[in-house]
């Protein structure tokens, strides 16, 4: 079963103060999970279970009303709007649903609608009941029917302006074409992903050694917040729109007649949705929408109930965080009871060590389930799963199963705690959970340090070497280094450079293989002999240390000077005291728990040997300071927009080594703006505060590029 509402869950026999302590308990981990969904998009536990925490702190608030403070996260909605992105403040306040789980629930809100208008039973009231999409709510500022701003929902009053990314929707229309458009209106509806869509942007993800999203929901939240519009674009999203906000004049006294106008308007509304005349002929429709739900090419979790009457919606007004004129009936999760009989930890090619739990197959409606997720350790420990458990699993919209908890009734005899490995089960490396250094808490993931010589990353590795911005060597890409590693010719970097030698003596020399001929082959050797040196920041970038991106090499080369001093530095930093430790601590910008990571790298010895192979074959320069002649040299700049001639980490990357600072927002301090093309808030900031605004071309010509 899905959540139950609360059985009072004993909060009846709770003191008000062991009621205040559980009040703040779980109000912290909501905050958490919120935390987790909104600004990571990566939530760690189901709707189900997220909701039924949210329905407990109500439950103590009805019990114990002065638990009700305005920082409770029932009277909040949803999460902050994030850095990176300006802020937006909603003409209106951008709402949320209470939620029904069951028929009685609903028609407990239709009598609450009755109470509060005094209507009579007699009374007919008309609904609009519509499905509940599981994607990111929206708003799209339109003024004289021109689209001119749009945002996220953020916390319900302040948002992120994603205008440009929103514009890139094609659901989303520029112009709003036909009769009685009002002067302004703000739209609210659904961003949204389908789930084909979804699978095959995972594939890619996965297949760029990316992060996988967990469900269409967070895919379409994690494509909506990028930075670059042309990221978004990329992306296949969609769009709903199911209500307003602010609105200069309403061309309807009803919500359905509303959305006929949103239709003529040229707004997508959604098929599905339907004019109700009463609420039996509503939870009729939600009945048959939940049972077709699995044939839709979208995820929805329930269907919406709105009051038709905009007089009444006006009258019924808003509790804190959601209209009373609304409501979202919820589908039940799907579920399943099975038994767990193995948990297998898989290495990801990033290097992350995920659990999954091999279940005895079930069906989950519909869905034969034998495999399920159990994200990671620590999830491990709280539900204290074992070999050998019975276990509920649920697919809630999710395509990836879950395992909602343990049936411990039926927990064998003798079963023990699930111990996780702290070891790599593909290479034996050490796997370490490291610290975040935003946070300075663990990482949920534990990874194993085994980087170039683990069979489960070495592909991963050996892209990112042959990277343009690592080795860059051309005609190297994934499909290649994929082949050579299933060939045994490459295994580590090292073997790139011995290949050329090797191919001489081969009885199958590269130039026959499949994909390959003379010209090819020889181009190849020739781009790899052109490598044979390299700038030592390059070589540091390389190898694939996590968290050492371009500026952190460049860093570390720049402080150390020379490879032989870096090796040296890492290995007498070991202990993690003394001065060679307080070196790598004191070079501004790496910190106490990048230099951990970086030293659980090099403490690696399967990695010490890969970079000395590496280093017989290949020459790092040692590291030469930038001329303090340039044009830029101690210069504050902020790249914004489109550039054409370089990415953005290169322009960071080539602006660093003339000796500049790049800055991620413009302040006084800031010396140049680079605006390439489609620059937004940053530009216009930059023109106020009177910063100088080179074009790209501009820029290239000041630093001689
Ligand atoms: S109406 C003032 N209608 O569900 C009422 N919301 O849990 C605003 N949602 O924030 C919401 N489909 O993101 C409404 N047909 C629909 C919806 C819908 C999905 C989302 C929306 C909202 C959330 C509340």
């Amino acid at each position: 079963m899905s959540r139950r509402k609360p059985a009072d869950g004993g909060i009846g026999s709770l003191t008000p103060i062991e009621a205040a302590a559980e009040h703040a308990r779980i109000a912290a981990e909501v905050e958490e999970h919120n935390r987790r969904y909104y600004d990571e998009n990566a939530p760690t536990v189901s709707d189900a279970e997220y909701d039924a925490l949210f329905e407990k702190l109500k439950a103590l608030e009805k019990r114990f009303p002065a638990l009700k403070s305005a920082s409770s996260p029932t009277q909040k909605v949803g999460g902050r709007a994030t850095e990176g992105f300006a802020k937006v403040s909603h003409r209106k306040p951008m709402l949320s649903l209470d939620n029904a789980f069951d028929e009685a629930d609903v028609r407990e809100f239709i009598t609450r609608v009755r109470r509060f208008l005094g209507l009579e039973s007699a009374v007919p009231i008309t609904l609009v009941a519509e499905p509940k999409i599981d994607g990111l709510s929206s708003s799209l500022t339109y003024e004289k029917g021109r689209l001119v701003q749009g945002a996220t929902r953020g916390d319900g009053q302040v948002g992120e302006d994603v205008t440009q990314n929103l514009r890139t929707i094609a659901d989303v229309p520029e112009t709003l074409k036909g009769r009685n458009v009002p002067k302004l209106i703000e739209v609210r509806g659904e961003v949204y992903m389908r789930r084909d869509e979804f699978m095959a942007l995972n594939a890619a993800q996965e297949k760029a050694g990316r992060q996988r999203f967990a469900n269409p929901r967070n895919a379409a939240a994690g494509s909506l917040r990028q930075l670059d519009p042309a990221i978004t674009a990329s992306r296949k999203l969609h769009f709903f729109a199911y209500a307003w906000g602010d609105a200069s004049e309403l061309p309807a006294d009803t919500h359905w007649e509303m959305m006929q106008r949103f239709e003529t308007w040229g707004l997508p509304t959604n098929p599905l949705s339907k004019h109700c005349k009463d609420i039996d002929t509503a939870l009729a429709l939600q009945r048959k929408i939940e049972s077709d739900r699995a044939k839709l090419p979208y995820d929805i979790d329930g269907v919406v109930y709105k009051i038709d009457r905009l007089d009444w919606q006006q009258r019924l007004g808003f509790v804190s965080r959601s209209p009373r004129w609304a409501v979202a009936h919820k589908f039940k999760a799907e579920q399943a009871e099975t038994v767990l009989h193995d948990i297998e930890i898989q290495v990801g090619r990033t290097g992350a060590l995920t659990p999954v739990a091999k279940l005895t197959p079930v069906t989950v409606g519909g869905v034969v389930v034998s495999n399920a997720t159990l994200h990671n350790e620590d999830e491990i420990e709280r539900k204290d799963v074992r070999v050998g458990d019975t276990v509920v699993v649920q697919r809630a919209g999710d395509v990836i199963p879950q395992i909602v908890r343990v049936v411990t009734e039926k927990r064998p005899k003798r079963t023990q705690k699930f111990k996780f490995p702290v070891t790599c089960p593909v290479c034996g490396s050490h796997a370490v959970r490291e610290i975040n250094p935003k946070t300075g808490k663990p990482d949920a993931v534990r990874r194993c340090t085994g980087g170039l010589t683990c069979a489960a990353q070495v592909v991963e590795r050996l892209r990112h070497f042959v990277s343009r911005d690592a080795f860059d060597i051309d005609g190297l890409g994934e499909k290649q280094i994929q082949a050579f590693f299933e060939w045994g010719l490459v295994r580590s970097p090292a073997d790139l450079f011995t290949l050329a030698k090797r191919d001489k003596k081969s009885d199958t020399p590269l130039k026959e293989r499949d994909g390959w001929g003379e010209v090819s082959a020889a181009k190849l050797f020739d781009a790899i002999e052109a490598r044979r040196s390299i700038s030592l920041d390059r070589f540091i970038y390389a190898l694939g240390v996590r968290h050492v991106g371009q500026a952190n090499a460049r860093l570390l080369a720049m402080n150390y000077g020379s490879l032989e001093r870096f090796l040296a530095g890492m290995k007498a930093a070991r202990p993690r005291s003394g001065d060679a430790w307080e070196e790598l601590n004191a070079i501004g910008g790496i910190g106490e728990i990048l230099a951990g990571a970086i030293l659980d790298f090099f403490a690696e010895p399967h990695n010490l040997d890969v970079v000395r192979a590496l280093a017989k074959e290949v020459t790092a320069e040692d590291f030469v300071q930038p001329s303090a002649g340039s044009p830029v040299a101690g210069k504050t700049v902020v790249f914004t927009g489109t550039l054409v001639s370089m990415t953005r980490p290169e322009a960071k990357a080539k602006a660093e080594a003339l000796g500049a600072k790049v800055a991620g927002s413009v302040s006084k301090k800031t010396d140049y703006v680079v605006a390439g093309a489609d620059a937004g808030s940053k530009l216009t900031k930059a023109r106020d505060a009177g910063v100088a605004v080179l074009t790209e071309q501009e820029w290239l010509k000041l630093t001689g590029s």
